[in-house]
């Protein structure tokens, strides 16, 4: 996977920390970013002693056990805990990823823990997805058809639904977006490689009409090309998938079309 390193800022202040309880013998340091919007002050790292004898394997283990156990004020997303949901996602040790999916041994040392970098934060390890989902509204996520079914369905043969395979794996998790630089200095007009793999999914869907009209809407300077092939976005998916073949399919149809 690759790994970021995070800019240094000299704004995140050192924390608290909250120590291990007594007699807790394989002890490790998580060190947390911490943001309370309505404290008026500037974001600090927290670092939290979890005793590994008393804790589940996985990174979101230890959020859990020590928003249970040892600070209720922190806040992260979670659902499925099974890699499903991508609510999870956050910069761990330096790699955006799923904490549900990251075991803690594969981190040595310390376990430092961001939000998704390049992102509004609501607060704590919580980014604001309300731009990233107006985006992914923008490309019209459902099937759309003109002709009527000729059943109650649109069929669709195994080889057809096989060209899928890789495309609707994907979790809006956002890993690969903010791993993007183009998508950290142009996210407001770039859509960058979750939504582009989701627009393609929708393009390479045999049963949609609407092709044509889905190229037309991509095709802008920014929304679709601003992808340099820097491949961050492939290396960092935490589902194995390739946001950048699946962009670079819509730019070989655009050319196609020509
Ligand atoms: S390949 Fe394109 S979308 Fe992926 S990280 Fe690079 S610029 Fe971003
Ligand atoms: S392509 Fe991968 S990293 Fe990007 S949103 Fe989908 S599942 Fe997450
Ligand atoms: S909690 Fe759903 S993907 Fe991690």
């Amino acid at each position: 996977m690759a790994e970021f390193a995070l800019p240094a800022n000299s704004k995140i202040r050192p924390g608290k920390t909250h120590k291990a309880p007594a007699g807790a013998k394989r002890i490790r340091q998580f060190k947390i970013y911490r943001w309370n919007p309505d404290s008026g002050e500037t974001p600090q790292l927290d670092t939290y002693e979890v005793d590994l004898d008393k804790c589940g394997p996985m990174v979101l283990d230890a959020l859990i056990k020590i928003k249970n156990e040892m600070d209720a004020t922190l806040t992260f997303r979670r659902s499925c805990r099974e890699g499903v949901c991508g609510s999870c996602a956050m910069n761990i040790d330096g790699t955006n990823t799923l904490a549900c999916t990251k075991y803690i041994d594969e981190v040595k040392g310390e376990v430092k823990i961001y939000p998704l970098p390049h992102m509004q934060v609501v607060k704590d390890l919580v980014p604001d997805l309300n731009r990233a989902y107006a985006q992914y509204a923008s490309i019209e996520p459902w099937l759309k058809t003109k002709s009527p079914a000729p059943g109650r369905e649109h069929p669709q043969s195994p080889e057809e639904r096989a060209k899928l395979d890789g495309l609707w794996e994907c979790i809006l998790c956002f890993c690969c977006a903010t791993s993007c630089p183009s998508y950290w200095w142009n996210g407001d007009r770039y859509l960058g490689p979750a939504i582009l793999l989701q627009a393609y999914r929708w393009i390479a869907d045999s049963r949609d009409e609407c092709t044509g009209e889905r190229l037309d809407n991509l095709e802008d300077p920014f929304r679709l090309y601003r992808c340099h092939t820097i491949m961050n976005c492939t290396k960092t998916c935490p589902k194995g998938l390739n946001p950048a073949k699946a962009i670079a399919e819509i730019k070989k149809l655009m050319v196609a079309r020509r």
